[in-house]
């Protein structure tokens, strides 16, 4: 688990070149249609009034009261699993729908659930049963997806999506039969990428994507808050998800947006400043200090080098070794004030947020590690370590990443106990019959001991094996 990279590149796999491929036009080059405009038929007043009431009652039924509003905005709530080490949404698939829950990943862009004949890695897991709905196509390709933590494989379909209020009809997504062990804890059923089409495995338009690009959308944005507790139980709220609009009470002051240095794939950003107790660390520049803004990545890693010039600034900091290597301790007495930089400002990840856990009375495992990504990925990955500190607009146009400081009202609602969020899908087309449901799992995941939390980080960040140049 704790060597996450670099994957052996015998596994390359060539679906991504085949999912790539644009189909050609028949269209020989340089020919064009000849378009044809219709002349207004000439009516008489008889029938202009026939045109004028038809045009009046078409827009009265269309927006008229009784008919289902179009949602511009919608909010789904966040559930923090296993102390901070997951975050998860809710979706509907189907008819009639069925509620999921998945992880919300900026690092991916594919939609895949666990399928109902799925034998391997979905023990406990509620799954998804092609049969059981009407709107379901299947179209028979098969699906693979490598992340740095693990791998899953199926068939894609297409189904109805719902989620926040917002329905996609005919939505590409993979229902997988192989699942990396220990990728899917339950309740968490799969996983719905939020990065763009060119790094979608299944070669599909990722659902935010579709409702982006199709206006349905207030504004072309979603954001996240996070609701922070390293001490939390094994479910917890863990904030919100905007869709289509930023919810001003949750933050203060303005949204500070950088625009993204590359064309459209990963969320990127490249990493400007990073200060370690008031001092710099030397940075590289280009697509060296490229980071992946990652809702799906527990801590943030980065290359070996500047993890290394990051802790030699922290008195008592040393390597890990054996099952924390690529990690480092230091001393638990020392309070870390670490900052980032995207931009113009610096951000801080308070001390308990970098203190990722308590090895011995003394000693602490900070959450920063070394990663080495493969050459198509950004060799910095930032995940909630980082974002559980902010609130976090990700914008389609311009393509660019916004951060803001999280408002007393966000932050009085970090570490509170409450009941987890029952799936907010809040569609006005159509209601959730059935909640997937799963056989009981093996392991209760409560009271975590330090190497069980190792395991539970997670890089749910494509690797992808050609193709994309940053
Ligand atoms: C699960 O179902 C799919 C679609 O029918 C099929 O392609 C796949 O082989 C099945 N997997 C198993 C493990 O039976
Ligand atoms: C979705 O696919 C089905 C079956 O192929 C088709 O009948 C339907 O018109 C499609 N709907 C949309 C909105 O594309
Ligand atoms: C905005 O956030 C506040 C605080 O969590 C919440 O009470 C409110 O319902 C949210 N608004 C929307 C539209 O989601
Ligand atoms: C953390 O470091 C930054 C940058 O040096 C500084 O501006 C900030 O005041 C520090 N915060 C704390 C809590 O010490």
């Amino acid at each position: 688990m704790l060597s996450l990279f670099p994957v052996s590149l015998t596994l390359v796999v060539s679906f991504v070149l085949s999912a790539l491929a644009v189909p050609s036009s028949s269209l020989p080059n340089g020919q064009s249609i000849p378009l044809q405009r219709k002349t207004r038929p000439s009516r008489t007043m008889d029938e202009w009034g026939e045109w004028a009431k038809a045009h009046r009652d078409m827009l009265a039924k269309k927006y008229g009261p009784g008919q289902p509003q179009k949602r511009g905005a919608g909010t789904n709530l966040i559930t923090n699993q296993n102390s901070d080490s997951s975050f998860f949404g809710s979706l509907a698939i189907g008819t009639p729908p069925v509620s999921y829950n998945v992880i919300l990943d900026t690092g991916s862009s594919d939609l895949w659930v666990a399928a109902s004949n799925c034998t391997v890695g979905c023990s406990g897991v509620p799954t998804f049963n092609p049969t059981a709905s009407s709107t379901f196509v299947s179209n028979g390709a098969a699906f693979k997806i490598s992340y740095g933590s693990g791998e899953a494989a199926g068939t894609l379909g297409e189904d109805t999506v719902q989620m926040a209020g917002f329905s996609v009809s005919n939505q590409t997504f993979a229902a997988c039969d192989v699942v990396s062990s220990g990728l899917l804890s339950s309740p968490v059923s799969g996983l719905l990428g939020l990065a763009f089409r060119s790094i979608a495995s299944s070669g599909a338009t990722p659902l935010w994507e579709a409702l982006v690009s199709n206006g349905a959308w207030d504004s072309p944005l979603m954001a996240f808050q996070y609701l922070d507790d390293p001490t939390a139980q094994s479910l917890e709220p863990g904030g919100s998800f905007n869709l289509g609009f930023v919810n001003t009470t949750l933050f203060t002051g303005d949204i500070e947006y950088v625009e993204m240095p590359t064309r459209a794939s990963y969320w990127i950003l490249p990493m400007t400043s990073l200060t370690v107790q008031g001092t710099s660390v030397a940075l590289p520049s280009g697509s060296e200090a490229y980071s992946a803004i990652d809702t799906g990545t527990t801590l943030v890693g980065g290359p070996s080098e500047y993890m290394n010039a990051l802790y030699s600034l922290i008195p008592g900091a040393s390597p890990g070794s054996g099952n924390f290597e690529g990690y480092y301790t230091y001393p638990c007495d020392t309070a870390i004030n670490v900052t980032v930089a995207f931009g113009g400002k610096n951000w801080p990840i308070s001390a308990a947020d970098f203190r990722l856990t308590r090895l011995t009375r003394d000693t602490c495992l900070g959450a920063f590690f070394d990663l080495t990504t493969g050459r198509s990925a950004p060799s910095w990955i930032v995940g909630d370590t980082f974002l559980k500190n902010v609130y976090s607009v990700f914008r389609y146009d311009p393509p660019s990443i916004g951060f803001a400081e999280l408002s007393s009202t966000a932050l009085a609602l970090n570490g509170a106990d409450g009941p987890v969020p029952t799936p907010t899908i809040g569609s006005a087309a159509a209601t959730v019959t059935a909640t997937g449901r799963g056989r009981p799992s093996q392991s209760a995941a409560t009271g975590l001991e330090n190497n069980l939390l190792i395991a539970l980080t997670f890089v749910w960040t494509i690797i992808l094996f050609s193709g994309i140049q940053l």
